[in-house]
């Protein structure tokens, strides 16, 4: 049976989404936001964000999926890519958790290929142990050196995505 150590509370999610939620409304008051959420592990999380950032802005989404071939190296799969004009608009990519940074590191390159005027990171967790290539995570909610998370978005094969809160798991 699988056991499930809590990590992270509904309280204590929910305290850090309001204070990095009034940070971007400040940082982007004089911007054009935009959140696009990086599916589907930060879906919950960006429902939350959204709706404690009192400023103006726009929502989309994409999908992107990390396949391990023969070879060691992960390739990204973009599952769904935004519908929103992002030329000249200040992009928000909201994460549920950047680990090794690969995917993120596809996702920049392809939104920069749209370029937009600023593109930033937001992630509910900063996993930092396994980092392969250097990303600037310039919101982040809460930072883990190491472990396996579900919860609040994160799943383990699909699962326990809806769990409130956040919870180390052991297999
Ligand atoms: P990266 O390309 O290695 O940074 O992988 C990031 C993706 O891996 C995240 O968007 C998650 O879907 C998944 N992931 C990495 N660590 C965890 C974890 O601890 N729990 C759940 N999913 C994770
Ligand atoms: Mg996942």
């Amino acid at each position: 049976m699988p056991e499930f150590i809590p990590l992270i509370s509904e309280q204590e999610i929910q305290t850090r989404i309001k204070e990095i939620g009034n940070e971007i409304a400040m940082d982007y008051k004089e911007k054009d936001l935009v959140l696009v959420g990086i599916l589907k592990g930060s879906f919950i999380f960006l429902s939350d964000l959204t709706r404690h950032i009192s400023i103006d802005h726009e929502i989309d989404f994409m999908g992107a999926s990390s396949y391990e071939g023969t070879s060691t190296t992960g390739q990204i799969v973009f599952t769904k890519q935004p519908d929103l004009e992002l030329k000249n608009r200040d992009i928000l990519l909201v994460e549920d958790i950047v680990d090794t940074g690969r995917t993120l590191l596809k996702i920049i390159e392809f939104v920069n290929l749209l370029n937009p005027r600023s593109v930033k990171i937001c992630s509910l967790i900063n996993k930092k142990e396994r980092r392969q290539v250097h990303i600037d995570v310039a919101y982040s909610c809460f930072s883990l050196e190491k472990g396996f998370i579900v919860g609040y978005g994160l799943d383990y094969d699909e699962r326990y995505r809806n769990l409130p809160a956040i919870y180390d798991l052991k297999l």
